[in-house]
């Protein structure tokens, strides 16, 4: 006979072969879910009790079992004795364990339950369970980016389009858009995970149950907002996790950009951040060198992020409907790509905590490339020249002042600005250069001075 309690219809199991044991067993990564599996068994029992299907003292001696069990998971993790690879998963050694506490009412315990409603439950549980966690995380760096906002934030600097330098803003102003692009990444984990709050348990294998189990009282019991409609999709839909891992590759990916464009910055070429010696590394040969290692990292861990996301799309894409053991391989990807973002947003936080902008550095060239055109352009506006008009006049304003090798619009003498347009008077020169231009921006979000302001302190009051 078969050495697993579950396996009464076979001669013999995946214990015969070590390989098959291993080779089925999922302990290695969802041990991690031993809280999630108990605080659903403890729902599940009690709901059962509810209804009639177990007593008061199999649900008392459940209790006193599953409490102690997970008692001495806390303290002794991977070595608990319990953790059996031939009983291949949290759910089966954790049941395992609670039958020789309690005797007969273990047994009772899944009574119109499988691991397949069970394991649904389970990751549900642990993806709303980590939600805070996320948060916090998302919010240190947050609050990183906002003291380094409130120090460096008021210096004038390029903007980039295409690379190529664009209009003038304020540092605050780029760093108010990477707090906007991690908010968005907050709040799509959030609520793409907060959908699935809803129930798969009394789902049982595939079917249901013949038993009057009471759903609606054991997902109260447990926080959920509801019932997963379909007992066959609540086992076989791996969705949730899909849009957990989606929202976190979504995650990497913005960590990524802002890594990429941190990088960029910290490159001689550019100087504009000087990154702490904490978080560079120096070359084993070349005896000068501080990489931007960490940055890198963020960066080129986003691939994996993606690839648990691929992986699992993977995995579910050619799956019958009814529960497959494919999906167990769910949980891998779940566990790699949230253990990889939130070392990512970890790492984000301690360099943004630990960055410099050099003022210095961003105004030795900052008279560069014509930031203040665009301006002088809504300047002829304010003038009443129609806007295409405008353009063509500050293009060839542009031009004079390539041809005479000035290299700034504030550098042509008025004559030489009224000779293309008589419209333009010697207030002029107040709408030219970065320094003014920054302070001129007055549609809401912009990202000079009053833009970043207002949007500075919405972030502080956010974040308070
Ligand atoms: N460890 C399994 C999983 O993660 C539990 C489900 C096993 N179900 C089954 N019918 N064999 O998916």
């Amino acid at each position: 006979m078969s050495h697993k309690p579950w396996e009464h219809a076979k001669t013999s199991g995946s214990e015969a072969d070590p390989l098959a044991a291993r080779f089925v067993s999922s302990l290695d990564y969802d041990r991690r879910l031993y809280k999630h599996d108990i605080q659903g068994s403890l729902a599940h029992a009690r709901m059962l009790r509810d209804v009639g299907l177990i007593t008061a003292e199999d649900l008392a001696a459940i209790e006193r079992g599953l409490g102690s069990i997970e008692s001495e998971i806390d303290e002794h993790g991977d070595d608990w004795s319990g953790w059996r690879v031939e009983l291949e998963d949290v759910h089966m050694c954790i049941e395992a364990a609670l039958i020789e506490k309690a005797g007969d009412a273990g047994r009772k315990l899944h009574t119109g339950r499988s691991r397949n409603d069970q394991v649904a439950l389970d990751l549900r549980l642990w993806m709303l369970g980590v939600l805070p966690e996320l948060t916090g995380r998302f919010e240190a760096l947050q609050r990183a980016m906002v003291a380094l906002a409130e120090r460096d934030g008021r210096f004038v600097m390029p903007s980039y389009t295409h690379l190529q330098r664009a209009q003038p803003i304020c540092v605050g102003g780029e760093l108010m858009a990477w707090l906007e692009a991690f908010e968005a990444a907050r709040l799509r984990a959030e609520r793409l995970t907060s959908f699935w709050s809803r129930s798969p348990l009394g789902s049982g294998a595939v079917a249901g149950s013949s038993l009057p189990l009471d759903r609606d009282a054991a997902a109260a019991a447990l926080g959920l907002d509801g019932l997963a409609a379909n007992s066959i999709d609540a086992t076989a839909s791996r969705d949730a996790a899909a849009d957990f891992v989606y929202a976190l590759a979504m995650t990497a990916m913005t960590l990524s950009r802002w890594a990429e464009q941190w990088i960029t910055y910290a490159s001689t070429e550019f100087s504009f951040i000087t990154l702490d010696d904490a978080y560079t590394t120096g070359s084993s040969m070349m005896p000068q060198k501080q990489n931007p290692d960490m940055l890198e990292l963020i960066r080129g861990k986003c691939g994996g992020v993606y690839g648990s996301l691929v992986a699992l799309l993977t995995t579910l894409k050619g799956l019958p409907i009814g529960y497959n053991r494919d999906l167990q391989e769910d949980k891998r990807h779940v566990f790699y790509a949230y253990d990889s973002v939130c070392d990512c947003l970890d790492m984000a936080a301690k360099i943004a905590g630990a960055t410099r902008f050099n003022e210095d550095k961003i105004k030795a060239t900052l008279d560069r490339g014509y930031l203040d055109a665009t301006s002088l352009a809504e300047y002829l506006v304010t003038r009443g020249v129609p806007f295409r008009t405008s353009h063509q006049i500050v293009g060839r304003l542009v031009q004079l002042c390539e041809q005479r090798g000035l290299g700034e619009l504030r550098k042509l003498a008025l004559d030489d600005l009224r000779a293309q347009s008589d419209r333009i008077g010697d207030d002029v020169y107040d709408w030219l250069g970065a320094e003014n231009v920054v302070k001129r921006y007055q549609t809401t979000g912009n990202a000079g001075l009053s833009g970043f302001e207002q949007q500075l302190g919405a972030w502080k009051a956010r974040l308070s």
